[in-house]
């Protein structure tokens, strides 16, 4: 899979791919990211990027031509499965979402900044918006970051134990159920019993129950779904 990020603070996004699993899914080659810094296409001698919004209003607006440029260099060097907008605005990013990209060749994530991009970059190149969250970042970096994490966790061969990314909450619709190890008794708390049975039916059985019983409890939005 290859991720190319557009921002104008790409330093921002550094660690996150230098560091433990991320670092060595690129380090194995199975993810490459690429940044651009999108002053590179920004206009006239001060490389200009946003303007003020036209109707006026508080805050900057990135500006249609220096995106533009920069979406079609990468767009002509070869095909994009999506060119994700990160924005407040977009669809809330889950499972199945990260799930449906991680299956995708090249994708394009545009971090927006200020006050957002105009307009017509979105009916010209954007493909998906998505949104951590409803709260409102300074921008789309950290928002890059935590989705390029979903998506790149789920390549195979990033994560040591495959299973893992299966089990995952979200994964069949419910959360995990509780996890122990050892000591099998610590201050009085005691793991459940029926974990050191030894019996994997029952083992299995206890933790489907256990994780619609959180699910339940926690997020019974999950269960209508
Ligand atoms: N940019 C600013 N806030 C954001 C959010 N919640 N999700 C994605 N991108 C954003």
């Amino acid at each position: 899979m290859r991720i190319d990020i557009v921002s104008v603070l790409p330093e921002l996004m550094q660690s996150p791919f230098e560091t433990s699993i991320l670092k060595r899914a690129v380090d194995k080659g199975l993810v490459e990211v690429h940044f651009h810094h999108l002053r590179e296409w920004g206009i006239g001698k001060h490389r200009q990027i946003d303007d003020e919004p036209y109707g006026g209003g508080a805050g900057m607006v990135m500006m249609i031509e220096p995106l533009d440029a920069c979406l079609s260099e990468l767009k002509s060097q070869r095909e994009y499965d999506e060119v994700i907008y990160l924005t407040p605005d977009g669809e809330t990013l889950n499972q199945r979402i990260s799930n449906t990209l991680s299956i995708q060749k090249n994708l394009i994530f545009l971090c927006g900044h200020y006050k957002g991009i105009d307009q017509r970059v979105r009916e010209l190149h954007i493909t998906k918006e998505i949104s951590i969250g409803d709260f409102v970042l300074t921008g789309g970096e950290l928002a890059a970051c935590v989705l390029a994490d979903s998506v790149i966790r789920l390549l195979p061969g990033v994560l040591n134990d495959e299973q893992s990314a299966l089990t995952d909450s979200f994964q069949d619709g419910l959360l995990s159920p509780p996890i122990y190890t050892r000591p099998a008794e610590y201050k009085g708390l005691k793991v459940p019993e029926i974990l050191l049975s030894g019996n994997s039916k029952k083992i299995a059985d206890w933790h489907y129950e256990e994780a619609l019983r959180i699910t339940h409890e926690k997020r019974p939005d999950l269960l209508d779904e």
